[in-house]
This record gives C-alpha cells, structure tokens and sequence, in this order.
C-alpha cells in the first residue's frame, strides 16, 4: 500500500523584511543578496508568534481541506530545527491547538531536509497499515536563532511553516520512492553551538553569540549543489525517470544557484521549477511544503504527474524523494 498527499497547506507571518530593510542593519545591499542568493524579502513572525502558532494554522487548514476531524488524525509529525521549547515537542502544541484527541506525535530535527525526513516516517506509518491518517508539517521560526549582526548569515532566512495530510492510496498514486543521507562530519560548517547539552545556556554562551546559526557559506554552498544534484540525479535513474518526465521540480529554497545547478544536471526545464526564495527566503523545513502547496492551489497539477522534491541541509543531511500526484 503507497501514502499519498491528500491535502496542502501553508502558512506565511504577515511581516515582511526587505533586503533594502538589510540594508539599514549590516553591512550589505540589495543587489548583492538578489544576485549572490535570489532573496528579495522574506517572513518574520509577530511579537509572541512562535513555531507551534505557525504549524497550527497548517493543521487547521489541512484538516478543513481535507474533510477531516481532529479526532481521526493518528500521528502529527513536526519537522523543525525552531521548536518552541526544547520540551515539550512542537507536536504536543500542535496536538492541543488542533485538540486532536486520538493523536501521538513527535518532532523531528532534519533542518533543511527535515520535511523530506518526515514525509519518509509518515509514508512508512501508512504503507504498514498501522494508521491512515497522518499530518506532516514542515515550520521553522529562523528569525529566533538568526544574528542580524552576521552579513554571512541573516540575509538569507525567513519564517514559515507547510503541511501535508497523507493517507493510503487507493490507486497507483503517492509516494514513489525515497532516497535520503546524513553525514555528521558537515556539523561544524553549519550549526547553532549554544543551548544544547554540549553548550548549556549561560551568560558566557550568550555574550559569544552562540545561540545563533553559524556556517561556513562557502563550504555549505560547495557541499549543497553536489549534495543536492546527485541525490536527484540518482533517483531519477533508479526509477527510469528522467528530467522531461518531471511536471514540477519542488526543491529547498537555500541559494536560487543551487536550484539552477540541480535543475540543470537533471535536464529539468526551467519553467518547471518551483522558486519562491524570492519571497520567502530560506525557511528551511518549511521551503518544500510552502512550494508543494502554491504548485497545489494554483491547480497546475493533475492525476499522474511526476514530481521531484530535493533538500540539503545542516548535518550535513540531503535527500530527495519522487511523488505521483493522485485526484486531490
Ligand atoms: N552582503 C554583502 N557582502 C557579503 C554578504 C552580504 N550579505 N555576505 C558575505 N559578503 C561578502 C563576503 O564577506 C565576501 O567578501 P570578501 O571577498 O571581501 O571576503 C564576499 O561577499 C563573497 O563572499 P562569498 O562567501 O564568496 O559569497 P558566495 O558567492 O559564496 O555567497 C552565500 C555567499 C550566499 C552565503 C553562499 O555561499 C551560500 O548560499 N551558501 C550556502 C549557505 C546556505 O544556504 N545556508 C543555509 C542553510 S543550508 C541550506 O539550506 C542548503
């Protein structure tokens, strides 16, 4: 039995933080983060709004599109780096937002790929036969742990969260195939050191601005576009499936370069390439279910359609997963 999407949804802060709004804050200008890395603006949550509030407007919409009570939900899985808290999970907020009483659920930390680490776990829940309705939903509240002192790093994150409900298919529709990687040696070229077990809280942890992200760009860009166009390049060989054969490309909006390096080593046409970082910036789980939804809503998809979704992120992990669209 394949798990199939049977609803969209996504959910984008009101504010918007410009690159011309940057520009007052570091040391930058428009063009060079429109050039170097295709942000135009991107979403930041209101005062008080955090992960949990974001991911429960999904599920709320998710389960109204679907026709779905909030009883009949059997797992939420939250795939976040942003968590409200460290305990408890982002899911047992969004259990009670939703008041989805039958439901178990937990987060999972993939950042970047984190959605398409989430959507692997559903499917498996679905394809054993254990449950039939499970949520998933990719949200990340990166303006919290983003340095608006660091040139290197803020121009390029923004807040936002996407969700899916997946259920069995009834036909040939859903989830093709998956691949997916991790690699701990990239941990120490894109992390966030401070507030973990390793680096406890503290004022000395503070005042060294630990409690933000940091990266080494460069390597992290080296490693993404390989990372990336592999990965894409070898599950569309696996499965016979080659680039003309994709209705629409949906992959993590980290840099517009590394998109167009993947798109071009899978022979994806242009056209057919889901780009929003222009709006959103990089938002990190939730970059591909924000796409799949606005691919959704405007109706381009229809029953059979082949898409490709791809992720790269902090680990290193990477992965990328092939979906038949079913009659939604
Ligand atoms: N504005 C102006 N200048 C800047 C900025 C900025 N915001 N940031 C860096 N620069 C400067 C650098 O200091 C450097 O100056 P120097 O030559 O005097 O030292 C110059 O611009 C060029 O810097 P590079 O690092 O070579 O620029 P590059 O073309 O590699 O782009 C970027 C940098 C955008 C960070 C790129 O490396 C990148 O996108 N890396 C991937 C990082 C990423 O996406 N991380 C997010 C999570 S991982 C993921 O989602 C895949």
């Amino acid at each position: 039995m394949k798990a199939t999407i049977t609803a969209t949804a996504r959910y984008l802060p009101n504010k918007i933080l410009t690159n011309s709004d940057l520009e007052k804050m570091v040391d930058t200008s428009d063009e060079w983060i429109r050039t170097r890395t295709g942000v135009h603006e991107r979403r930041i949550v209101a005062e008080g709004e955090a992960t949990s509030h974001m991911a429960i407007h999904v599920g709320k919409k998710l389960l109204k599109r679907s026709n779905t009570l909030a009883s009949e939900i059997n797992i939420i899985i939250i795939a976040t780096v942003t968590p409200d808290m460290l305990f408890p999970s982002a899911a047992a907020l969004v259990q009670k937002g939703l008041d989805a009483t039958n439901a178990w659920g937990f987060d999972l930390s993939g950042a970047c790929t984190g959605f398409l680490y989430a959507l692997e776990t559903g499917s498996k829940f679905i394809e054993s036969g254990t449950y039939n309705k499970v949520m998933v939903i990719g949200v990340d509240t990166m303006s919290t742990i983003t340095d608006y002192q660091d040139r290197n790093t803020c121009v390029l994150f923004g807040d936002g969260a996407g969700g899916i409900l997946l259920e069995p298919a009834k036909n040939n529709e859903g989830i093709i195939d998956s691949i997916l990687r991790i690699d701990g040696k990239g941990a120490p070229y894109l992390h966030m050191p401070g507030g973990g077990s390793q680096h406890p809280p503290s004022e000395d942890t503070v005042k060294k601005r630990m409690h933000y992200v940091k990266q080494d760009g460069k390597r992290v860009f080296k490693f993404a576009v390989k990372g990336m166009a592999d990965i894409s390049a070898e599950i569309l060989h696996k499965n016979g499936i080659v680039g003309k054969d994709i209705k629409i490309f949906i992959p993590h909006q980290a840099n517009k370069r590394i998109i167009d390096a993947t798109a071009k080593r899978c022979k994806i046409p242009e056209e057919r390439v889901l780009i929003n970082i222009d709006r959103y910036g990089n938002t990190t789980a939730a970059t591909i279910p924000i796409g799949l939804d606005e691919v959704n809503e405007r109706g381009d998809l229809v029953e059979n359609d082949i898409i490709l979704l791809a992720a790269f992120g902090a680990g290193f992990t990477w992965g990328s997963t092939l979906i038949r669209w079913g009659d939604i």
